[in-house]
């Protein structure tokens, strides 16, 4: 069989290591050919390819990002798109491919699969962990990690000088991220975008601090919070995400936060830095697992189906469920951490 495999959104530690796995073990296990889709869907539609065999993955497991490169680009947001997509595979030969991303690249793999009759599967990336049939996605925890040791260091320059530090999250639609890297960092109060958002309630934790003498207080905000006069209409990308949006929550916090306490109170937006990098042996070894289920599903022919993990096993779903709706944070876990705000 001969598999095209491309990596599309966000870059995400652990993309290198679901390549390299899907690659060696559909190789030695099944006399499979590769060839990789440069930048997402884009490489398709445009015909960049580039040959994927045991050498080209060589030495990649530990690197950050993705050697396919990845792109926002949506087929079906382009004239004759999903036919473009049909006929790639067919031009390069291909038997089936193999598309690793977030909701919005398996949404387009699963449209492709259910209007076309494409023989694609997908396997589950983003650092937000928002994709629902899995259990978690690779590269959220190294997230998570990264958020936790900035966290740590934020917490001693912010002891020293009594000062209250807005740390801002990725995380658009989901407070994943921000919920276990502020439990995990004793974050003084967490705010995701699940729950309103109250700056008084935050003022009250950060004032009940003070009045204890402990002048300085961490607070983690995802960028997807709304408060009044954070948003922005500017560009979007081609799935309608705003390239802007929300930037800028960590530092409307901190504004109103100064205000409500009368205290110093400064933003951290931390950004790419939580997607750049080597991933944690976790996500290896999930990516790793991702990756070698996947060459298992194409020897299957389980089309329209995404790796995932269940407990400790790794399983398929269809991707349908997958891109149906987010996993967001329950109402549950964040009233937990609640009780430790402080
Ligand atoms: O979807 C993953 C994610 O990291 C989000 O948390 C974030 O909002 C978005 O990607 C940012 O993407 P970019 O700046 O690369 O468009």
């Amino acid at each position: 069989m001969h598999v095209g495999v491309l990596t599309g959104g966000g870059d995400c530690p652990g993309l290198n290591a679901v390549i390299r796995a899907a690659v060696r073990t559909g190789e030695r296990r099944h006399g499979m050919r590769f060839t990789g889709f440069r930048r997402g869907w884009r490489g398709v539609l445009e015909g960049e390819t580039v040959a994927l065999d045991g050498r080209a993955t060589g030495g990649i497991l530990h690197r950050g990002g993705t050697i396919l490169g990845s792109s926002r680009t949506n087929p079906f947001s382009r004239q004759g798109g999903p036919e473009g997509v049909r006929d790639a595979l067919a031009a390069n030969g291909l038997d089936a491919l193999i598309a690793i991303g977030g909701e919005d690249t398996l949404g387009v793999a699963n449209r492709l699969h259910g209007e076309l009759g494409l023989p694609v599967i997908g396997v589950p990336k983003t650092i937000d962990n928002d994709l629902s049939g899995t259990d978690y996605t690779f590269g959220f925890w190294t997230a998570v990690q990264i958020a936790v040791d900035a966290i740590d260091r934020l917490h001693t320059t912010a002891e020293s000088h009594d000062r209250v530090l807005v740390v801002e999250v990725m995380g658009r639609h989901a407070g994943w991220i921000a919920l276990e890297s502020g439990l995990a960092g004793g974050a003084d109060a967490i705010l995701i975008p699940e729950v309103p958002a109250s700056v008084a309630r935050v003022a009250a934790h950060v004032q009940a601090r003070a009045d204890r003498g402990l002048g300085f207080s961490i607070i983690v905000v995802s960028e997807g919070v709304e408060l009044a006069a954070t948003g922005s209409d500017g560009p979007v990308d081609e799935f309608g995400h705003s390239l802007l949006a929300k930037r800028g929550v960590g530092e409307a916090l901190a504004e109103r936060l100064s205000e409500a306490t009368g205290r110093e109170c400064r933003a951290v937006v931390l950004g790419h830095v939580q997607r750049g990098g080597t991933p944690i042996a976790y996500d290896r070894t999930l990516a790793t697992r991702f990756g070698q289920h996947a060459a298992e599903m194409v020897a299957a022919g389980r089309w329209g189906r995404m790796a995932a993990l269940r407990g400790a096993e790794v399983v398929d779903v269809p991707l349908a469920e997958a891109v149906g709706t987010l996993k967001t944070v329950p109402a549950s876990a964040y009233s937990e951490a609640e009780v430790l705000f402080g």
